[in-house]
């Protein structure tokens, strides 16, 4: 798949049929996630794939029950729950860069998730602790975000996004 194609087609994907991911995907989407930039090469982040019912039920239950992908992270065949440790990354003006070599390295899987015609959701919002418990991840990492995994039901709409005049300035901010 063309880059451009997988970046206009990735959706957040909520509800996925009961297919399995084929076993030849998933070493393909980690290694998408393996080689992402990071600050300093230090490749902060680690890993963990769910597949086991229990404990996919609780990093579900560690969602707020609106939280509308809840019903996905227990549902889906997979589940990658994405941690990094802060103190292996830089924290230059104070800027937390484990967050942005994390965003990075999940957003690659979830791109060739989307090649691979599989289906993923961006879930920050969830009880830290009870994911922490729910998959044993030791301090000092922190979990950052959690994805299901699986082959999309539906494929949504894409959703709205602003203008390019609004979030592009030349030369001086607020410039057009
Ligand atoms: C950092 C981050 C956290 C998110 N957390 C959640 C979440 O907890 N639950 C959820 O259903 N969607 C979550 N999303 C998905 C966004 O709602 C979604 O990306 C946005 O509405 C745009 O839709 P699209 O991904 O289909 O383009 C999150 C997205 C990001 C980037």
């Amino acid at each position: 798949m063309d880059l451009y194609e997988a970046l206009e087609g990735r959706r957040s994907i909520r509800r996925y049929t009961g297919d399995p991911v084929p076993d030849e995907a998933l070493p393909k989407l980690l290694n998408a996630a393996r080689i992402a930039p990071s600050w300093s090469n230090k490749q902060c982040w680690s890993f963990i794939v769910v597949r086991d019912q229990s404990r996919k039920e609780k990093l579900a239950a560690s969602m707020p029950a609106d939280n509308p992908c809840r019903r996905a992270i227990a549902e889906a065949p997979v589940v990658i729950v994405l941690c990094a440790d802060p103190e292996a990354s830089g924290r230059p003006d104070g800027k937390e860069y484990y967050l942005l070599d994390a965003g990075l390295a999940m957003q690659q899987l979830m791109l060739a998730a989307h090649a691979e015609g599989l289906g993923s959701c961006w879930v920050a919002w969830f009880d830290e602790a009870a994911a922490r418990e729910a998959c044993r991840v030791p301090e000092p990492y922190r979990v950052v975000a959690l994805t299901p995994l699986g082959v999309p039901a539906r494929t949504p709409l894409p959703r709205p996004r602003k203008k390019i005049e609004e979030i592009v300035f030349s030369e001086e901010w607020g410039s057009a």
